[in-house]
């Protein structure tokens, strides 16, 4: 451990006492996020139960210049967590309180480490949910700072549409409020948006401010399985232009069918496939799924078939949901290298045609599933991490759906964000706009304390 942090733990030991840890078992949790990505050890983990612990820790590593990484479910997928030049993990776990919920205007208010799935069960009796669902059960902090959304974004917006407010303790240990309840403002630059997807390298959020949506009266889901991808694809866009209100709509390959098929016990015929949900009144949703039946079937869809059971439903949405781990159980001890590209829905079907054809001429086995209403796919390869061929061979399908998308007019995360793993292309992408990423973190964290060696420092 550097003297430096040795010296910013012995200042923070009295205040946090058993809540500083510095055992290996904790560390390592600490040290890894959900990527294949190489870990990284902490030097400590602290865990703060409110605002004024995190600005002591953040003022204790400022003084000694030691790197404060914040830490929420762990379930980030670029590396966004991990301690790459050492430090204190920021664990928000015990700052798990949800402070207010105000249902007459749809807006609850929490601390960072409170779980989406812990804020819905409260929401339970409000006739209110929070809509962002990632799949896993993220902290809400931590789906704040990744801009993540998931299945219901196409209908209710991602994280960058679902805080309304933050407070955030700045790189000098100074806490600040952002953005207010009020549903829209026009004072002053707009911060919330700048810590939404900051990834933790301008600050720590201590609390949210969140829009709330009404629990829908009905859902219903749907199966509908494709002669070919461009024909799934092509009924999504036609679905979106209708104006459906699909809730979700996500695209998963013949690859994809067979890892849900074997893994949670399905028997969807192995073809392109789309899952749909359905919010409304009951007329609405039966409404919703006719419509919806009619245009797939004149897309090729096949098979079309829906339903208002909740076992039924659930089933189907865990098997998307597991679809991560469905992936890697096909190939013991690979790990998974993946991609999240988000383009202009018009030019969809041919970026994932394209990547399927690269897929298809390539050694690696590859998965392709998607947030298709939204533009977004996600390609999985199946890689050995001993074998440093297939992990160039990764890059180099990745390099090729990169230019795809930024041709056009497309980006190189919908919702996974940056980390360590997508750093390389930021400049790509932004240009020179890069430049000013860096100037905003260097006027806010001059010392390069917060989240060190990722955005904003390098790319
Ligand atoms: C998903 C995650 C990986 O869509 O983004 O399953
Ligand atoms: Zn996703």
């Amino acid at each position: 451990m550097s003297e430096a942090a040795s010296r910013a733990i012995a200042m923070l030991e009295p205040l946090l006492g058993d809540r500083l840890v510095t055992s290996q078992a904790v560390r390592e949790h600490h040290s890894r996020d959900t990527s294949r990505l190489a870990p990284a050890m902490p030097d400590a983990v602290a865990f703060p139960r409110d605002e004024a612990e995190v600005q002591a820790i953040v003022r204790a590593c400022a003084e000694h210049g030691v790197p404060v990484v914040p830490f929420g479910a762990g379930s980030s997928m670029e590396g966004h967590t991990i301690p790459i030049k050492g430090g204190i993990s920021v664990d928000t776990r015990e700052m798990n309180h949800i402070i207010a919920i105000v249902p007459e205007d749809s807006i609850a208010v929490v601390q960072p480490g409170v779980t989406r799935k812990q804020l819905n069960v409260e929401l339970r009796e409000t006739g209110l949910m929070f809509s962002v669902d990632p799949g896993a059960d993220a902290s809400l902090g931590g789906m704040a700072s990744t801009r993540g959304s998931g299945t219901t974004a196409v209908r209710y917006g991602t994280m960058r549409e679902n805080v309304m407010a933050l407070r955030v303790v700045t790189p000098d240990g100074v806490a600040i409020h952002t953005g207010s309840r009020a549903k829209k403002s026009s004072t002053g630059y707009d911060l919330t948006h700048l810590f939404v997807g900051a990834e933790g390298t301008l600050g720590i959020i201590t609390e949210l401010t969140l829009r709330l949506h009404p629990q829908p009266e009905a859902v219903s889901s749907a199966v509908c399985s494709f002669a070919s991808v461009r024909g799934a694809v092509e009924a999504v866009i036609e679905t979106v232009q209708y104006g459906i209100p699909v809730a979700r709509v996500e695209f998963l390959d013949e690859v994809a069918i067979e890892n849900v098929n074997s893994h949670s016990g399905l028997t969807l015929p192995v073809a392109p496939t789309l899952f749909f949900e359905f919010h409304g009144t009951p007329a609405w949703v039966a409404e919703q799924s006719r419509i919806v039946e009619e245009i797939t079937a004149g897309h090729g869809g096949s098979g079309f078939q829906w339903s208002t059971d909740a076992d039924e439903r659930g089933k189907l949405w865990q098997a998307r949901h597991d679809l991560y781990w469905a992936t890697k159980a096909r190939r013991p001890g690979c790990e998974l290298h993946t991609g999240d590209i988000c383009v202009p829905i018009s030019k969809l079907a041919e970026n994932i045609v394209a990547a399927r054809e690269d897929i298809d001429a390539s050694p690696l086995i590859g998965q392709i599933i998607g947030h298709v209403g939204d533009g977004n796919y996600h390609t999985a390869y199946l890689i050995d991490p001993h074998e440093p061929a297939e992990l160039a061979e990764a890059e180099r399908l990745s390099e090729r759906i990169v230019e795809r998308a930024l041709a056009c007019g497309g980006t190189v995360s919908g919702e996974h964000g940056i980390g360590t793993a997508k750093l390389k292309y930021l400049r790509r992408e932004h240009g020179e706009a890069v430049d000013v990423m860096k100037r905003i973190k260097a006027a806010l964290d001059p010392k390069g304390i917060m989240n060190p060696g990722k955005m904003g420092q390098e790319g």
